[in-house]
């Protein structure tokens, strides 16, 4: 059990399908917003395990709700109905627009069922509408249909032919969205910010004009926010700062807070289409994944998460805001983001300034090639984010150098 990091990434190396690139430490602990890898050695964490970690490694109120979960009662399958699932439903029907919630276990298969309950919609109304108009650089998963519904073309490489009817247009670009809805189109579906695509926020006349366009011509409107969910940009939801409300929304990463959880809210006219047999999942909404996401829940919406991530957020742009004064336009295309999602871009690749970081104890991720992201736990105190924002300074001084 006592193995190195140089041992467990050479086991990594030899035993894992080699889809992912890890960065060459093996983590064994965390704590708040601190880990620690096999070596001994503690880094502070800027990156919440991609926007995930919304109440920081290990938070006490979830740990004990899993452990509590975990004694009483861990998986009936969806045949039955269970305690926990129906509370986090009923918190997340009561802090949103929707009445009714499906549950499901990754990012990926929320948008899935979002996607096919556009079609299916549409399908019992009787209207041949089936097509998805979506954005380039968008990121909504690894499935299928999702993978066709992200707008890079990369991660669909060697996996065409993809799902049919799917068109993208350039992100915040209004009028190429206006031109690609039409009267077979079931759903619009965008990122409130995008995440992976470079931490690139919608702006506020975007997002109206899709609201508009899918009112306008009949279709439905679907918010990505499983990165901008869960209080990522200092409101519960992403939208609720530009005040526009989808018809459908997506959550998974900070739901549960690590524990894997996503779900899929919809208004009730739209939700009634997943008729019995029409969709299901064995693991979905689980007990224990549920106990833990109505803790986040609680926590952000009553014990003062939301508040603090809004501070933090404020002074995280701040700072980015100030070193892309400092390095200047040569150097550095901008600071750009929303609450604690927040990227800098770069001429050149992220790369070295992520491992630079690294090096210097502080984790964070790039989004794209060129655009360091800061996602860090939304509990992070002031002092851990100053500290985090100097090394990161001071590597992009060497590395901009
Ligand atoms: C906006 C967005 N949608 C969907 C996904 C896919 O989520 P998952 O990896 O849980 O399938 C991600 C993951 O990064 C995401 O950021």
């Amino acid at each position: 059990m006592t193995a190195s990091n140089a041992e467990r990434h050479a086991q990594g190396e030899q035993w894992l399908v080699p889809n992912y690139k890890p960065q060459p430490i093996a983590l064994v602990r965390g704590e708040g917003s601190r880990l620690w890898d096999a070596d001994g050695r503690e880094y502070l964490d800027l990156m919440g395990g991609i926007a995930t970690a919304a109440l920081g490694h290990c938070h006490p109120k979830v740990v004990s709700a899993l452990n509590e979960q975990a004694g009483k009662l861990w998986h009936v399958s969806n045949l039955f109905s269970t305690e926990p699932q129906l509370e986090l439903a009923k918190r997340l029907i009561a802090h949103s627009f929707a009445d009714r919630a499906f549950f499901c276990n990754s990012g990926a298969e929320a948008n899935e069922v979002a996607l096919k309950l556009a079609r299916r919609h549409f399908y019992d109304r009787k209207e041949d509408r089936f097509e998805i108009v979506a954005f380039e650089d968008s990121f909504h998963g690894r499935t299928l249909f999702t993978l066709s519904a992200t707008g890079q073309p990369a991660y669909r490489e060697g996996f065409e032919p993809v799902v049919p009817g799917i068109h993208h247009a350039p992100f915040n670009d209004l009028a190429a969205a206006d031109a690609l809805v039409g009267d077979r189109t079931a759903a619009i579906l965008v990122e409130p910010m995008q995440g992976e695509g470079g931490v690139r926020p919608a702006t506020p006349e975007f997002l109206e004009g899709l609201r508009r366009l899918a009112d306008g011509r009949g279709c439905l409107l679907i918010f990505d926010e499983i990165q901008t969910g869960m209080g990522r940009t200092g409101a519960l939801f992403a939208h609720q700062k530009y005040g526009v409300t989808p018809d459908i929304m997506t959550l998974a990463k900070a739901l549960g807070n690590g524990i894997p959880i996503g779900a899929m809210l919809a208004r009730d006219e739209i939700a009634q289409a997943l008729v019995p047999g029409t969709h299901g999942s064995t693991f979905g909404g689980n007990p224990l994944a549920a106990a833990c996401a109505t803790v986040v829940l609680d926590e952000l919406t009553e014990g003062g998460v939301l508040e603090h991530a809004e501070a933090m957020g404020r002074k995280l742009g701040e700072r980015l805001d100030a070193m892309a004064k400092r390095f200047g336009s040569d150097k550095v295309v901008e600071a750009r983001g929303m609450g604690l999602l927040r990227g800098l871009e770069l001429h050149g690749p992220a790369a070295d300034v992520v491992s630079g970081c690294r090096e210097q104890g502080v984790l964070v991720i790039s989004a794209g090639a060129n655009v360091v992201r800061i996602a860090p736990p939304l509990v992070i105190e002031e002092a851990e984010l100053d500290r985090g924002l100097d090394v990161l300074e001071k590597v992009l001084e060497d590395v901009l150098a």
